[in-house]
This record gives structure tokens, C-alpha cells and sequence, in this order.
């Protein structure tokens, strides 16, 4: 190990929570959802499987907001109903019961989304602008989405609201506002996707005003002392390579609109935490420490003790993605120092499967 310090497994107070280490399990889709809405019990389990395996946050894949036009994906989960809250109860339960925290996250998927698979069979968007790859899904082009009015704007922000009361009253600790990856927050937020003229884009400021609506509106149903935290990306998963903010200084000036946000943290996402930003010498973590005072999660490409000590010398926590996906014993062999694999994304693909995870 290289001399980039000893954070791991030292507590982090976040809020009101003191957290065992500095270790989470990111937030990852599973689309098992069928026609509940409700994961599968292995998925569920699974969740749980991994807080008794030692990280001290664990996240719920993205779960889907709004019923017209949010669902992106087959097999997403909703929590709007009470079956679906009373099925998400033991989960957070089971996470709390080995003292780490539950954090729900959630997203509407704006232009990504399926149609075939909303019930109103709708696809909207900051502007109609399709992705300029196909859906890897379908192997088809993304149908062009239709422009979000007023109307839609203002229901969408009701569909965010709708789904954090549920995850209210399942009990989770946090919930997390996903404004990454080239979703709709995300969408609003960059100029390769918002082509405005109103006040919702042009400026900076005006692209950022959907994701303030949003985070004020879920505040308010969120009890004080849980969590409300945000998820940023430049990057999408459509259209990969595509810078989402035109440089450093947008990326900081959105920081900072967060910052004044009434949030408790924020998530970085990156492809590869490594990676310069920008035209910057300076990492994605290492800019947005020097915009803000909020904690910071960072995720991307950590995968052993190595980098995820070096991850946090400019992070509070940082998130496991596959590594957590696919190994059970991740954070005893972190604990050990072992030597890790960085697993592809064709590893992954096994979530998307029947095939119950470790
Ligand atoms: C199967 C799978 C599903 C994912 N689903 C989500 C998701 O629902 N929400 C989200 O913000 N990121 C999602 N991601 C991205 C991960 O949270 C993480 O950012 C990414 O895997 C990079 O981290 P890693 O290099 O540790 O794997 C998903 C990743 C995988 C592999």
C-alpha cells in the first residue's frame, strides 16, 4: 500500500449518524421488479447480505418516480404503494440491525426512458433531443422525447415528492436525489441536453432551477434528522464521452447551488476517480472539494485499499460499485489488503440475470 493514509475504517460522522468505516455500497440497478414494482427477495436480501458483510452505507438501486413517464428500464421498483413500502420495511430493518444506515435513491429517466414500459407511454425531456446512440437495450435509435411543459415540469416534482414519502415511511436513513448520468436532473442540467429559452435554460442558473424545485419540494417531507443527499456526474450512460458541463467553472458554480441546497451530502460520480477533470491538474473529487464543505461520496473505478485510501484524501466515503455487486467479501479482504480485481462491466451484467448475487 502506498503511503496515502489510513481512512478506511475510521468512523465518519455524517449528520446525525456516526458510520463505522468510510465504505458504501453504491446504488445499482437490478430491473427484477416485474409487475410489483417490488424487487425479487434475493435482490432485496441481497441488500442486506451486504450491510452483514460490513459496509456501513448501503444504497437501493434507483428507484422510479413518477407512473407516466419516469421508468427507463424493465423491472424498475416504485414505492408509491403500501405493498411496496411494507416490502422495502425488513430491508431497511435488516440494514439498520448491523448498525449501517439505508439510503434509497431515486430518478425519474426523462429522454433515457422506455415509453413501452410507463403505463402513459410518454417520453419527455428539457428538449426534444434524442441520445445520439441507440438504446442498448432495443438496438434501436432513442425515440425523440416530447418537451417538457410547466404542467409536466411541476407533476414530475410531485412524482419526486410522491416516492420520497414512501421511502419515509419505509424507514430509510437517507434518501438520494440521482442528478447524475445523463437523467433528467442531469438532462436539465447540461446544455447538450437542455436547449431552453425559458427559465428553465440559457444560463447556468436557469438549468440548475428544476434540480433546486426538486430538492426544496423532497426536503420538506423528509424528516430533519434523516438524510437528503444529491448524485452529480459529467458523465452519461448514453453518449459516454460527452463532457456534460462545458468546463471547471460550471462544474463548481453547480456545486455551489448545491452547497446552498438543504442537503447532507453530496455524491461524485466518475467513471474513473483518477481522471483529471477538465482542463484541470486537479481530480473530479479534488474540484468539488474546493467548492463546497458538504461530505463527499466518491465513487468510480475503487475497487482495492490502494485507491480507496487514495480516493479519500479529497472524500468522506467511497462507494463500491461492482466490487460490491460481486464480492461478498469485499471489505474483510480491504480490511486484509488483498489484491483485488477491478471488475468490467461485462462481469456486472450478471445483475440483470436471475441468478442471485453472493
Ligand atoms: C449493475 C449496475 C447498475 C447500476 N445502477 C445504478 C443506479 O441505479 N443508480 C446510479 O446512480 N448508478 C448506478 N450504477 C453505477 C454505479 O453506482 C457506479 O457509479 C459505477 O458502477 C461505477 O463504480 P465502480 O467502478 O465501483 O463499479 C450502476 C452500476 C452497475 C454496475
Amino acid at each position: 500500500m502506498s503511503n496515502s493514509g489510513n481512512q478506511l475504517f475510521t468512523p465518519f460522522k455524517l449528520k446525525n449518524f456516526t458510520l463505522k468505516n468510510r465504505i458504501g455500497v453504491a446504488p445499482m440497478t437490478r430491473m427484477s421488479g416485474g409487475e410489483t414494482s417490488i424487487p425479487r427477495q434475493d435482490v432485496l436480501d441481497f441488500l442486506v447480505r451486504r450491510a452483514e458483510n460490513g459496509s456501513a452505507i448501503v444504497y437501493t438501486e434507483a428507484l422510479v418516480t413518477d407512473f407516466e413517464s419516469a421508468q427507463g428500464y424493465p423491472g424498475q421498483a416504485r414505492i408509491t404503494t403500501q405493498a411496496q413500502i411494507d416490502a422495502w420495511k425488513p430491508v431497511v430493518k435488516g440494514i439498520q440491525q448491523t448498525g449501517a444506515i439505508a439510503v434509497m435513491q431515486l430518478f425519474h429517466c426523462g429522454r433515457m426512458g422506455w415509453p413501452e414500459v410507463n403505463p402513459a407511454r410518454r417520453l419527455i425531456a428539457p428538449s426534444p433531443i434524442a441520445p445520439a446512440q441507440d438504446n442498448p437495450l432495443t438496438g434501436t435509435p432513442y425515440p425523440v422525447p416530447e418537451e417538457m411543459t410547466q404542467f409536466d415540469i411541476d407533476h414530475v416534482i410531485n412524482g419526486f415528492v410522491e416516492t420520497v414519502k414512501g421511502a419515509v415511511a419505509a424507514g430509510f436513513d437517507g434518501i438520494e436525489i440521482h442528478g447524475a448520468h445523463g437523467y433528467l436532473i442531469s438532462q436539465f442540467l447540461s446544455e447538450y441536453s437542455n436547449t431552453r429559452t425559458d427559465n428553465y435554460g440559457g444560463t447556468v442558473e436557469n438549468r440548475y432551477r428544476f434540480t433546486h424545485e426538486i430538492l426544496q419540494a423532497v426536503r420538506k417531507v423528509i424528516p430533519e434528522d434523516k438524510l437528503l443527499l444529491f448524485r452529480l456526474s459529467n458523465w452519461g450512460v448514453a453518449d459516454m464521452e460527452v463532457s456534460l458541463f462545458k468546463n471547471a467553472a460550471e462544474w463548481q458554480s453547480v456545486i455551489q447551488m448545491l452547497s446552498a441546497e438543504p442537503i447532507d451530502a453530496l455524491s461524485v460520480s466518475t467513471y474513473d476517480f483518477q481522471q483529471k477533470a477538465f482542463e484541470t491538474q486537479m481530480t473530479m473529487s479534488e474540484l468539488t472539494r474546493t467548492s463546497t464543505n458538504l461530505p463527499i461520496l466518491l465513487c468510480g473505478k475503487i475497487y482495492n485499499r490502494q485507491t480507496a485510501e487514495e480516493a479519500l484524501e479529497h472524500a468522506d466515503i467511497v462507494l463500491f460499485g461492482k466490487s460490491a455487486l460481486l464480492n461478498p467479501d469485499l471489505v474483510e479482504q480491504l480490511k486484509t489488503d488483498s489484491d483485488l480485481k477491478c471488475f468490467s462491466s461485462e462481469d456486472a451484467n450478471i445483475a440483470y440475470t436471475d441468478t442471485p448475487l453472493p
